[in-house]
């Protein structure tokens, strides 16, 4: 089928790389939008893994998806300056005002909740990025419009 053959044309494409496993995944997801379920045996069967490895590399780093986003996604950053800055706080008051937990997406499919770690707007903590766009010193209120514009 369409995502077996895309699939296998990413991986058989950069299976001769030095550890080609992540480089894999990264265009899958960017083919995609997220890492389908069914791509796992077709990997694991190329590069000679087991479902169970190739599973454990998708679910052991938060960058991958395994089910589309929303049509927004709304990054917190959870590193350090940003967490000195009232990071946790924020993030916490926006998963309550958005009824989900990271890496999940709103009911009506607006928004998708992500962790991110540095965003290099250390000096404006906390910061956000909603689909590219980064936000320095957000605060609730500032969440808060993000949200709104997702929501449009
Ligand atoms: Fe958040 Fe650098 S720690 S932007």
């Amino acid at each position: 089928n369409d995502v077996d053959e895309r699939t296998l044309a990413i991986v058989r494409a950069l299976k001769g790389l030095e550890g080609p496993l992540l480089p894999i995944l990264h265009e899958i997801q960017a083919e995609f939008g997220y890492v389908p379920q069914e791509c796992l045996p077709v990997i694991a069967r190329e590069l000679n893994l087991s479902r169970a490895e190739v599973h454990g590399v998708v679910t052991f780093y938060h960058d991958y998806r395994d089910h589309p986003a929303g049509r927004h996604v709304l990054k917190l950053c959870r590193a350090e300056a940003c967490q000195s800055m009232g990071g946790d706080d924020l993030a916490e008051r926006v998963k309550a005002l958005l009824g989900i937990d990271f890496h999940q997406t709103t009911l009506d499919g607006a928004v998708t909740l992500e962790p991110v770690y540095c965003l290099g707007l250390c000096s404006c903590a906390p910061a956000a990025m909603l689909d590219g766009a980064v936000h320095g010193r957000l605060d609730i209120d500032g969440a808060k419009d993000l949200i709104a514009e997702a929501r449009r």
